[in-house]
Parts: C-alpha cells; sequence; structure tokens
C-alpha cells in the first residue's frame, strides 16, 4: 500500500513536490512517482537520493492514462498528488481512477472550466466511493483559507455570517516553466475566452445570482478603492479563486450565510494604475482568444527556458493575499485575515500541496485504522474543507497567515 503517488514528478512544479516529500514527510511514508518514462523518473529518483541520502528513495511506477493501468495502482494508495497537466488534456483518467477506487486527489491545475467537468462527472462518484478529490489545490489555497478564516473567526466572536468579503491577492511572478505557458494556451484552445472574460462566479457551485454592489464605473474601467486595502484593479486569477469560494460557501451554508459575497482584486498604485492594469488584463483575455496569437506565444514558449531558476526565484517573488469581512448592518463587526510567503512561487506551489496532501493521508490513515464505517463521504471539496488542520501545518511550513477584529 502506497501513502502517496506523484504523478508528473517528472515535470517542473512536480519535481519540486518530490523534493518537498522527501525533505519534510515521516521517513516512514510509503510513496513512489509514477509517470511514462522510466529514465526520466530514474533521474529524479537519483536526484532525491543525491539531495537526501538519508532517505529510502521513492519506488518507480510506469503508467499509462488508462483504467486498466491506472486503477490497480490507485487503488493500493492513499492519497494521490498529480501534477500531470494540461490537466484538462491528460489528468481525467486520473481522476476518475480515484474517484471510482475511493482514493483521495490533489493537483495544482488553473483550468477552472475542467474543474466544473470534474464536479459534473465524478462529484457523485466520489461521493458514494469515499474519495475526497480536491482539484486546484495549490492555486485557490490563499482566497479560500483566509474567506474560510474570516468566516469561522465571525461565527465564533459575533455568531453571524460575513455579508461579504473583499480580497486582495498578488503573486509576484518573475518567470514562468513552459509547461505553465503551454496549459493557458491549451485551455484557452480548448475553452475559449467567455468564462475568463465575463466569469459566471457560480461556476463550481449551483447557479445564483448575487447583488453586485460594484458601480458601473468601477465595473469599465476596473478601479475599486477600500479603505484597509486601498486601489484595486481586476485581477486575472480572482474570477477563478472566487469560484471555488462560492463552492465553499454553497457547500457550508451554515457559516458563510445565504446572502455572502466575494470578490476579489488585485492591489494596484492608485486609479490610473487600476485602469491600465484592468484593460490590459482584458486585452490579454481577448488576444488569447485567436489562435495566431496562441501560436506566436508557443513559438515564443519552445524557446524560453522550460525550467526557470528556483535559487533566483526564491529572492524575487512572493505572494500575498489580504482579505477583509464585513457582517451586514450599522455596527458591523470587520475582520482581516491575511496569507503572506516571501520566495519562488513555483515552490509554493509544491509547498501548498503537499502539506495539503499530508492531511488527507493523515485522515485516510486515521479512517483505515478506525475501520472500513469511519470513513466518510466523498465528493469534490474545496481548500477549506481541509480545515484548522491545514491552516496549522501550513504555518509551521512557513507561511504567514493572521487573522484579526478591525
Ligand atoms: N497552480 C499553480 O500555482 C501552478 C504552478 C505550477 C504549475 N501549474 C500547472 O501544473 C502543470 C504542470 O506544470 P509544469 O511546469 O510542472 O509542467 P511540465 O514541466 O511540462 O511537466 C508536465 C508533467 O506532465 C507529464 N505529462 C505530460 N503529458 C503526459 C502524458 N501524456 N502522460 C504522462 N505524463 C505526462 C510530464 O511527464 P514527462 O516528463 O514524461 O513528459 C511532466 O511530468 C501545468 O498545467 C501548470 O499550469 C500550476
Amino acid at each position: 500500500m502506497y501513502d502517496i503517488v506523484l504523478f508528473g514528478a517528472t515535470g517542473f512544479t512536480g519535481r519540486l513536490c518530490a523534493r518537498f516529500i522527501a525533505q519534510n514527510y515521516p521517513l516512514a511514508t510509503k510513496w513512489c512517482i509514477a509517470g511514462r518514462s522510466l529514465s526520466r523518473l530514474e533521474t529524479v529518483a537519483q536526484e532525491l537520493k543525491h539531495l537526501f541520502p538519508n532517505r529510502v528513495s521513492p519506488d518507480i511506477e510506469i503508467i499509462e492514462l488508462s483504467p486498466s493501468s491506472l486503477n490497480p495502482l490507485v487503488q493500493r494508495t492513499r492519497v494521490v498528488i498529480n501534477g500531470i497537466g494540461p490537466f484538462h488534456r491528460f489528468s481525467t483518467p486520473i481522476v476518475a481512477a480515484c474517484a471510482t477506487v475511493g482514493t483521495h486527489y490533489v493537483d495544482f491545475t488553473m483550468e477552472i472550466p475542467w474543474i466544473q467537468e470534474v464536479i459534473k462527472n465524478y462529484a457523485e462518484v466520489a461521493r458514494e466511493s469515499g474519495s475526497l478529490l480536491i482539484p486546484g489545490l495549490s492555486t485557490s489555497t490563499p482566497s479560500d483559507i483566509t474567506a474560510w478564516l474570516i468566516a469561522s473567526k465571525m461565527q465564533e466572536s459575533y455568531s453571524t455570517s460575513p455579508a461579504e468579503i473583499i480580497s486582495s491577492g498578488k503573486l509576484d511572478i518573475k518567470a514562468m516553466s513552459s509547461g505553465s505557458l503551454n496549459t493557458v494556451l491549451d485551455t484557452f484552445e480548448t475553452y475559449g475566452s467567455g468564462w475568463y472574460l465575463y466569469g459566471d462566479p457560480s461556476i463550481l457551485s449551483a447557479p445564483f445570482r448575487k447583488e453586485t454592489k460594484t458601480s458601473w464605473v468601477a465595473r469599465v474601467f476596473g478601479y475599486q478603492y477600500t479603505r484597509e486595502l486601498g486601489s484595486l484593479a481586476t485581477s486575472f486569477t480572482g474570477s477563478g479563486n472566487q469560484a471555488v469560494v462560492y463552492r465553499s460557501a454553497s457547500q457550508n451554508p451554515d457559516l458563510y450565510g445565504p446572502d455572502f459575497r466575494f470578490e476579489e482584486y488585485l492591489p494596484a498604485n492608485g486609479v490610473m494604475a487600476a485602469v491600465f492594469v484592468h484593460l490590459l488584463t482584458k486585452a490579454l483575455l481577448v488576444l488569447l482568444s485567436f489562435a495566431f496569437i496562441r501560436g506566436l506565444m508557443r513559438k515564443l514558449a519552445t524557446r524560453m527556458d522550460s525550467a526557470p531558476d528556483i535559487s533566483q526565484l526564491r529572492n524575487v517573488e512572493r505572494a500575498e493575499c489580504r482579505a477583509i469581512g464585513s457582517g451586514s448592518g450599522e455596527a458591523a463587526p470587520r475582520i482581516l485575515a491575511s496569507f503572506a510567503r516571501e520566495g519562488a512561487l513555483y515552490e509554493l506551489t509544491a509547498l501548498i500541496t503537499c502539506v495539503g496532501a499530508k492531511v488527507l493521508l493523515d485522515r485516510a490513515t486515521r479512517a483505515d485504522r478506525a475501520g472500513k464505517d469511519a470513513r466518510g463521504r466523498g465528493g469534490v471539496v474545496t481548500p477549506s474543507f481541509l480545515g484548522i488542520e491545514y491552516v496549522d501545518r501550513l504555518k509551521d511550513a512557513g507561511i504567514k497567515i493572521e487573522i484579526g477584529l478591525l
């Protein structure tokens, strides 16, 4: 029985996950790296041996992306970590295998329309088998966890739900792997720009109509202002994170309340900067809908270094998400939550993914010890489903997570 199977360990981000596991998981963890190329997997195993000589190397499993190859491996695994992207092109069979046999699953996809397909096709299967599926765990964790902390604090301190949470999230990206760029291009090729331009926030939850308080000026020029967060602009990743937070709210209505509203923006240096970012983001989304623009960008991707230098990125990249939640009414309580880390963003992806997978692994191990009936129902859940255990372990792993009343 494997505790963890890591698919895509030969990829740029998968390799960082392999290093994280080798460096941080208990020595007794039974794990394997799985993929299609024995020689590339052996190179990863050798690299781990060199970096962590005191650890037993992970096993190597050669797989094809078919049920006959995947099901037997996934069946004897507690948690799958998957880094095979573009996810909508290759990873549906892995999700299907996990949902069918009842194995927990996490990945770091950013492909929201694919997550919608996963929910449509596998949520019910997973519910029955007891498999917990968290596609996009790393991508949405900062937004989803800060929103969940605010909702929990508001219930705990004021016995009420937040009426609104405004989030300001920024990733200081200085380099991209060719795998990431190809995924963006493939996603727009498959699904088009429509959702990214007009973003239905209920794409991952039951359909709803949310009253927006945003003025038409803010909608046209993309400028927002709040006292605590300052000037805010349209965020490229904001609509995806908003969809995930709404899924969390729909799965936990008692905590978030029936009229919960969530919006995510990018911090900006004043009005002009916000308008510029908004127009640039929209223009980029329109351009990505043209095949010849995607073709040009693909040519660029073949010329760029497929593996950015992580040691350089450690000094120049950072991630920060700050969110303000308010209750309804005149004397409404206000709560600030934040999530921040200095360092390379690809390493942050590996950290968030592997810490989440370890929370699931410990739950699965406890359930196995307690007997078959101790396993709860499964489903497609969101990062905040992992709760305070996840928050505490992220903090232990070096992420600064804070919450306070205003
Ligand atoms: N959310 C985030 O913050 C975040 C961060 C980083 C990456 N990502 C996403 O994660 C994905 C991987 O990114 P990356 O930079 O690591 O890309 P990458 O270096 O190109 O790695 C892709 C991995 O997928 C494997 N793979 C591709 N096609 C396969 C197939 N048909 N069968 C089996 N394995 C296959 C590759 O194996 P081979 O070695 O055998 O080719 C490799 O291990 C991308 O979709 C990217 O957008 C998300």
